[in-house]
């Protein structure tokens, strides 16, 4: 067995953003206003302010307007809520997001419902996930919509009838994962944490997906030789390396295809993003001015 061919979500996200920052740079050789993301981030969670600043920086690099809220972690739901409402209405911003987790006197789910469903660019609105159920997508939940890109640039990728395995079932990456691939005509074994013989049903994926959070725990004898290997994992080590849920080294030696950590799914997460937050520009809000009136 040859060693895997990389999937290469840097290289792949680089290219989506040097598209969308064209088309932001004819809107503005149009006068058309620009894209606007809010984001919101409550609290002082270091992982959340990392991503945050990384998903305020792509906003910077492909020209869009951008707004960081920031919230003491004390802020009443009330007030979010309130301030929310403010953004929904604000025609300079066409997503919002609200950046997960939120501290515990506040219902995550009300807050997510709360955005309006044509700026919820994160795709977590019951809205937006009911139409990819009825495959009929709007906004698409972004780290599983960045992995169909990926794996959309896999020579002579065929999902129809394609034996898929999702490990892990989370609201922001497995379930909309399952669903996607559903979409896209794989035939979808959803794994959990209540899984019986987890080792079984990867061992049949000729596409597996893992979203669990914990590093190395997919075993690379596992994998089905020649299976797509996709790690959304993104695991700090004591010794400061970054890692995914998979074992990658050997794992490389049996898939045909594996993304890295880093350098694989999570640039391709951002990028989404960004691709969410210009459609709806560009095809969910006609309150475009001029900006030269
Ligand atoms: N927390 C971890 N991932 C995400 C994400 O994709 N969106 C938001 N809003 N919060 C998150």
């Amino acid at each position: 067995m040859a060693t895997a061919e990389l999937i290469d979500g840097k290289s792949i996200a680089r290219q989506i953003r040097e598209q969308i920052r064209t088309r932001v740079q004819h809107r503005v050789a149009q006068n058309l206003r620009v894209p606007g993301l809010a984001v919101v981030l409550v609290g002082e969670n270091h992982a959340s302010q990392i991503y945050v600043r990384s998903k305020q920086k792509a906003c910077q690099d492909v020209g869009f307007h951008s707004e960081l809220i920031r919230f003491p972690g004390t802020i009443t739901e009330k007030e979010l809520l309130a301030r929310i409402d403010e953004l929904n209405h604000d025609e300079q911003i066409d997503g919002i997001l609200v950046q997960l987790p939120l501290p515990q006197h506040i219902n995550a789910n009300t807050i997510v419902e709360s955005i309006r469903c044509d700026k919820d660019v994160d795709g977590f609105h019951p809205y937006n996930l009911g139409r990819l159920a009825q495959r009929r997508p709007l906004l698409r939940p972004c780290t599983p919509y960045g992995i169909m890109l990926m794996l959309e640039s896999i020579p002579h990728f065929e999902p129809h009838g394609l034996k898929a395995v999702v490990v892990g079932a989370s609201n922001i990456v497995g379930r909309p994962m399952t669903l996607e691939l559903l979409y896209a005509g794989c035939t979808v074994t959803s794994t959990h944490r209540f899984t019986k013989s987890l080792e079984e049903h990867i061992s049949t994926a000729e596409l597996l997906v893992v979203a669990i959070g914990k590093p190395g725990i997919i075993k690379s004898e596992w994998i089905k030789p020649g299976a797509i290997v996709v790690d959304v994992g993104m695991n700090r080590l004591e010794d400061g390396k970054l890692v995914g849920d998979v074992e990658f080294e050997t794992a490389k030696e049996r898939a045909a295809w594996i993304t890295p950590v880093p350098g694989g799914v999570g640039p391709m997460t951002v990028t989404t993003l960004l691709q969410n937050t210009l459609f709806t520009t560009e095809e969910l809000h006609n309150h475009d001015y001029q900006t030269a009136l």
